[in-house]
């Protein structure tokens, strides 16, 4: 592949707070180093319908501190056929496009290698997700602030439930990953802490539950992620109203709050040093990969593997829940 004068950023999938400093990030390296850049609306619907548009400096100047993206983004169902992504690279290439830079989760990596296999295009990955399901990267961009507006609601709730001697369930994000739940857990003292990658033993929770009324303990929260495999918040705390029905039980589902707001510092910062890096890397010639940041250090994890796999839970996580709240 010949040398890149053209480059185009792109954000796909569900939006994550710091998206908007990675685009920064991918134009003002980019035209640091006197490449063209465009940007594509609607993720990978825009490639198809030729919606790219020209950036400049200016483009990106105060978004650093902003949450969705300007680019806005979409899911493309026609991106998944052969034909829609002939469609996107005939697009691209009227703007002689010949690098590009896609920022978003597993199902826009999975977009991304399948054309990259196809066309002669090289594609960077930065991981944009608030999830942090993606292997490869220790943290996402996105995850940190996820997390922290996750921690201030939960805080919130301890207070109401704290002063009602209530059972709270709080539903967290998560589809297939407990990190949100598992981190924001943790630094709220949630009593329990439940998630798609383990076996939920409700029985369990409601000997606990019990023990701690013994105990005059009256005050529990239960964060659950969203792909929990007992059903949620709303059928835990079906069952448990059940099971314990004189307990004062509530739900709350915090759901696309925690996709908003103003990034966190550290969310700018990987997000600005991943954009940076993605320019470099086509600069260098390295395509087809996503770049993470893992022990502190750039990491380039070809496509196909940031993927497939996923970041393990280490089961100490629970013992350090269970222990510390008890
Ligand atoms: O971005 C990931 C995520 O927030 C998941 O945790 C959640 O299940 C999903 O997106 C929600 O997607 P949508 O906004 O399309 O409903």
């Amino acid at each position: 592949m010949g040398k890149v004068t053209n480059i185009a950023v792109l954000t796909s999938g569900g939006d994550s707070p710091g998206m908007n400093a990675a685009i920064r990030a991918v134009v003002r390296t980019g035209i640091y180093h006197k490449l063209h850049v465009f940007g594509v609306m609607y993720g990978y619907k825009g490639m198809i319908n030729g919606d790219i548009c020209r950036m400049e400096t200016k483009s990106v100047a105060n978004i650093i501190q902003r949450g969705g993206t300007i680019l806005k983004t979409a899911r493309s169902k026609e991106f998944y056929e052969r034909e829609g992504r002939e469609k996107a690279y005939q697009q691209l290439k009227k703007h002689d496009i010949n690098g590009l830079v896609v920022i978003g989760g597993d199902g826009s990596f999975k977009g991304a290698l399948a054309f990259s296999e196809e066309f002669d295009i090289p594609c960077i990955g930065l991981p944009g997700t608030i999830d942090k399901d993606i292997a490869g990267t220790d943290f996402t961009i996105g995850f940190d602030t996820a997390v922290n507006t996750a921690v201030e609601a939960i805080d919130k709730i301890r207070d109401t439930a704290d002063a009602h001697d209530r059972l709270f369930v709080v539903e967290v994000m998560g589809r297939d990953a407990g990190y949100i739940a598992l981190h924001s857990g943790i630094a709220t003292g949630a009593e329990h802490i439940l998630v798609p990658e383990r076996h939920t033993n409700i029985d369990d929770i409601v000997r606990a539950l019990q023990t701690n009324e013994r105990r005059q303990k009256l005050v529990n929260i239960i964060v659950v992620a969203e792909g929990e495999k007992f059903g949620g918040a709303t059928e835990v705390s079906r069952v448990l109203r059940e099971k314990v029905p004189h307990l004062d039980t509530r739900v709350c589902i915090l759901g696309h709050i925690q996709r908003g707001g103003s990034p966190t510092c550290s969310d700018r910062l990987i997000a600005s040093r991943l954009g940076y890096a993605a320019v470099q890397a086509l600069r260098e010639g390295k395509y087809n990969c996503m770049i993470g940041i893992v022990n502190n250090k750039l990491q380039y994890t070809p496509l196909n593997k940031a993927v497939k796999a996923r970041q393990n839970i280490n089961e100490d996580w629970f013992n350090i829940t269970r222990i510390l709240a008890s």
